[in-house]
């Protein structure tokens, strides 16, 4: 008896500091953060995008979370400052990533603005990168005869249109490319406080 109460006690103790260095500190560290005055809140249709994004699996290629200087040459990259936990405010769930299969995308609508690029990549990567390994979403649009009154036509570049035909955005990809041109975390951020023992804070 006496050595199951120990190995009782000893998973509780285990549990209890898991569970107050994974949750309960940086639940006090974070509580209190607010959005940055740049960052604004998605609008209707960038949310639906976001769920696009989400529906496709684009986070498992792509990462949400430039890093410091001195974890990775994100900056270099032309991917944007370290992100910081206000950058996130209106997140949820968060769609920080683990892959970078692809680039990170913080800072895509402020690195790629344009709709028709956005809108012909997602048809076919490759007409805009040879030899991408992104897949390409064909299904989010529709191969018309003719383009018809509100239709938002794809601009391909020449070799890429199905001949004959007209490409038309189904109105999930231009939820999505709304929420791909939102993307921009490009103001700046007072640095902040060095933690306590000189751990190292984003710049
Ligand atoms: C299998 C991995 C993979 C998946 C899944 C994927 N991508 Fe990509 N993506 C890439 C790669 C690789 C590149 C770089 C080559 C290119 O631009 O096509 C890229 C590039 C991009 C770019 C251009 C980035 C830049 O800096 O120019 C955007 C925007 C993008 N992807 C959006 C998406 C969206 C939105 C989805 C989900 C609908 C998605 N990707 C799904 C691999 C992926």
């Amino acid at each position: 008896m006496q050595d199951e109460l120990k190995l009782l006690g000893g998973a509780m103790v285990t549990l209890a500091l898991a569970t107050s260095a994974l949750v309960v500190v940086p639940h006090v560290q974070l509580r209190n953060t607010e959005p940055p005055a740049a960052l604004k809140p998605y609008t209707a249709q960038q949310l639906r995008g976001r769920q696009v994004y989400i529906e496709n699996g684009c986070v498992y290629c792509h990462s949400q979370q430039p890093r410091d200087k001195s974890q990775a040459p994100d900056d270099q990259r032309g991917w944007g400052r370290a992100s910081v936990a206000a950058d996130y405010y209106y997140d949820t769930p968060h769609l920080l990533g683990t892959m970078r299969t692809g680039p990170d995308l913080f800072n895509i609508g402020a690195r790629q603005p344009s709709a028709d690029w956005h809108l012909g990549h997602m048809y076919q990567p490759r007409a805009y990168v040879p030899g991408s390994i992104m897949p390409s979403y064909p299904y989010l649009f529709d191969v018309k005869d003719a383009a018809e009154p509100g239709d938002r036509v794809v601009n391909l570049p020449p070799g890429f249109k199905p001949a004959g035909k007209v490409v038309v955005a189904k109105p999930e990809v231009l939820d999505l490319v709304a929420y791909l041109q939102g993307l921009d975390h490009t103001y700046p951020v007072l640095p902040a406080p060095k933690a306590k023992g000189g751990q190292h804070v984003a710049k």
